[in-house]
């Protein structure tokens, strides 16, 4: 087990973030030592905007045996194995079930916190089982018993996803390859630019990048935080952001539509006070 005070900017795809004390944990055993005390699960941490103080809990991010995994994907998946390398094995072995994930920077036990995926498949469609670490052990539920939604699911309080059965149908390549073909060419209007995915989630029926886009709200910058002009709902880093610029550009939206954040806020964050440009 390692132990180390980082900032969490390095651990985020949108590089916003102060320090944590992060505990990275290989063994059963170094989990049971590193929930001793108030505690976050890291997955990629591609789904968060941490404050710029950081968070006071200790961050654990998983390594070792919850990082495994079987090239054949039989048997159990660790939760700290990312979906696009699972999702690359199963296309070569001609598997599918985890094609809606492509273009997701997931860990495994991220995907299933957020239910991530897209209208083409969800992380909840590809799970046999999933095992669990609370109330000090480990656990294994069906995916009827964790109240799996649109981005949503309901884990027991405190819960790390530590491994994973994949539910996945024999295919050929060639199916799963145009599968994720398919989903490639619906997130060709996504930016590059470092973010945390989508800020929102969709309202019922419509996009909240629609919305966004249709309220003109497209390119507000603030500070270094800046709605994509390539696509309403991805709130970018141009480089050197603080957690306060972004958020003050969620509060810019919410201002307007009544949307509902998609990211995961750790920590306290004030929306920055600074000059918007349009
Ligand atoms: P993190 O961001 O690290 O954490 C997210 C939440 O999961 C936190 O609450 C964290 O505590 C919890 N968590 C992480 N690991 C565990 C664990 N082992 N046990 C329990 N809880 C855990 N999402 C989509 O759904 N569809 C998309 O198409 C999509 N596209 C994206 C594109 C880009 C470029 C980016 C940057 C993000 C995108 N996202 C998308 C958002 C993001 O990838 C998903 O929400 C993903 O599920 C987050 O997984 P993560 O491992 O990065 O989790
Ligand atoms: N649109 C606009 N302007 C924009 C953005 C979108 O008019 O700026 C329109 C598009 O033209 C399209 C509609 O809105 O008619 C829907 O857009 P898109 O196909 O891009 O889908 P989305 O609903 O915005 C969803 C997910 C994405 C996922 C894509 C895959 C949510 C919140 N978003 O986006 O997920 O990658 O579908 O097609 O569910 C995420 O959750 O982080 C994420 C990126």
């Amino acid at each position: 087990m390692k132990i180390a005070r980082l900032p969490l900017a390095k651990l985020t795809t949108i590089g916003v973030g102060g320090e944590a004390e992060v505990w990275t944990v290989e063994t059963l055993r170094d989990l049971k030592t590193a929930t001793q005390a108030p505690y976050r699960v890291l997955g990629n941490g591609s789904n968060l905007l941490v404050s710029d103080a950081g968070v006071p809990e200790r961050v654990i991010r998983l390594s070792g045996e919850f990082a495994e995994w079987r090239p054949d994907l039989s048997g159990w998946v660790g939760a700290g194995v990312l979906v696009p390398s699972l999702l690359q094995a199963a296309a070569r072995l001609g598997l599918s079930g985890l094609e809606g994930l492509h273009g997701v920077p997931a860990q495994v036990g991220g995907a299933v916190k957020m239910n991530a995926g897209t209208r083409f498949g969800e992380m909840a469609d590809a799970l046999e089982l999933v095992e669990l670490y609370h109330d000090g052990g480990l656990h294994v539920y069906r995916p009827s018993e964790l109240g799996f939604r649109y981005r949503h699911s309901e884990l027991p309080e405190g819960s790390i996803v530590t491994r994973v059965k994949l539910r996945l149908t024999p295919s050929t390549e060639e199916a799963v390859r145009a599968k994720i073909a398919l989903v490639d060419a619906a997130r060709k209007g996504q930016p590059k630019k470092k973010s945390a995915g989508c800020a929102f989630k969709n309202p019922p029926g419509d996009s909240a990048g629609r919305l966004i886009d249709a309220n003109g709200l497209k390119g507000t910058t603030i500070g270094r935080a800046m709605i994509s002009l390539e696509h309403g709902n991805f709130l970018v880093n141009l480089g050197g952001a603080t957690a306060a610029e972004m958020y003050a550009l969620i509060r810019k939206v919410q201002a307007v539509l009544p949307l509902e954040v998609e990211w995961e806020i750790w920590g306290e964050i004030a929306p920055a006070e600074v000059e918007v440009h349009q």
